[in-house]
């Protein structure tokens, strides 16, 4: 078996109206393997959508190309999208009236699983899923988060090879979208290669296993947390809990060339600093130097830099960008 589940090489995608055209996305490379969670982060307008509907073939690149399972998608559209599962989710989509099982049964036949195998494929996804013990109760009962389940199962029933989720959690409430992270788990053990788009920070923390960040059509950074972290060089995040933080404060920390950047927030009347490094390790004695510059501070500790302070890092250094800023 084939362990490559989608990939994109050089591909574009432009679209043109009578004001001009816009690149939508441009030049992208992108490999997933089965078993493996890619997450597309990016702000609205970025190219996720497109992306995920060019591997879905819903979209044709205007250059490069795409496999789908090792299979040309241009050229062997049918086979590709018999490889795929598109979840768009949303409430809509389903017989309100007849129940999980019945709504599934009815999307496993035009997918054209055969009479034979479609009952177990059925009850497999509804357990993939979770929603086995609910398959015999009518859909119109159903949660916003067991519909998204639902969309998940129906998109499984062909036993696809690549899960396409497009902002998977939009639209659900917080503990629905927690379940989404069991969900994508459970999509790994069956075998698939998911990609996921989303613009929550960290929901791609959490549920990818590598990203690619996009912003107007372009892979800015790209890799594990870590690895993103490196390349806006956001190595460790220091927060110390100090009586007061000033301009004062600020600007003693801020001038310091080890430290990348330092942020501060306030609670129950006291002040708690975020001191990035712009170094692999902060040492002892820079965590102790900074200590000291801040009133009456205790350090809380050192951990790795998140998503979040990774990306903003990005953003204000341009590190992901060099040499690719156009003159649009
Ligand atoms: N069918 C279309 N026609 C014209 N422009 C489009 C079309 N679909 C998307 N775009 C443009 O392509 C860009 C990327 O959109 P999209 O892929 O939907 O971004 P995202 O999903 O990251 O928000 C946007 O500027 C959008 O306006
Ligand atoms: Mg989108």
């Amino acid at each position: 078996m084939n362990a490559t589940a989608l990939t994109f090489e050089s591909v574009s995608r432009v679209f043109s109206s009578a004001s001009g055209s816009r690149v939508a996305v441009d030049n992208l490379d992108l490999t997933l393997s089965r078993g493996e969670i890619l997450g597309l982060l990016g702000p609205n307008g970025a190219g996720k959508t497109t992306t995920v509907k060019m591997a879905a073939t819903l979209l044709e690149p205007s250059s490069g190309s795409i496999t789908v399972a090792g299979v040309d998608a241009a050229r062997y559209p049918r086979k590709a999208r018999e490889n795929t599962g598109l979840v768009l989710g949303g409430d809509r989509g389903f017989y309100m009236r007849a129940t999980a099982r019945e709504n599934l049964r009815f999307f496993a036949e035009l997918q054209g699983v055969s009479g034979r195998r479609r009952n177990a494929r059925v009850e497999r996804v509804l357990k993939t899923v979770g929603l086995a013990d609910r398959q015999n109760d009518k859909v119109e009962s159903f949660s916003r988060g067991m519909r998204q389940r639902l969309h998940i199962a129906r998109a499984l029933v062909n036993e696809p090879t690549v899960v396409l989720l497009d902002e998977p959690s939009i639209g659900l409430d917080p503990e629905a979208a927690r379940d989404l992270r069991e969900l994508a788990e459970s999509l790994r053990e069956f075998g698939c290669g998911i990609l996921l788009t989303t613009h929550y920070m960290a929901e791609a923390e959490q549920l990818a296993d590598r990203l690619l960040i996009f912003d107007a059509g372009r892979v800015v950074a790209e890799g594990t947390v870590k690895e993103i972290a490196t390349v806006a060089g956001m190595f460790a995040v220091t927060s110390y809990r100090a009586d007061i933080y000033d301009a004062e404060s600020h600007a003693a920390v801020s001038a310091r060339t080890d430290v990348l950047t330092a942020t501060a927030h306030t609670a129950a009347g006291r002040a708690f600093v975020d001191v990035t490094w712009s170094s692999p390790n902060a040492s002892e004695a820079a965590v102790a130097e900074v200590g000291h510059v801040l009133v009456g501070a205790e350090t809380i500790g050192t951990r790795t830099a998140t998503l979040e302070e990774a990306y903003l890092a990005l953003l204000s250094t341009g590190a992901g960008r060099s040499g690719q800023d156009s003159d649009d």
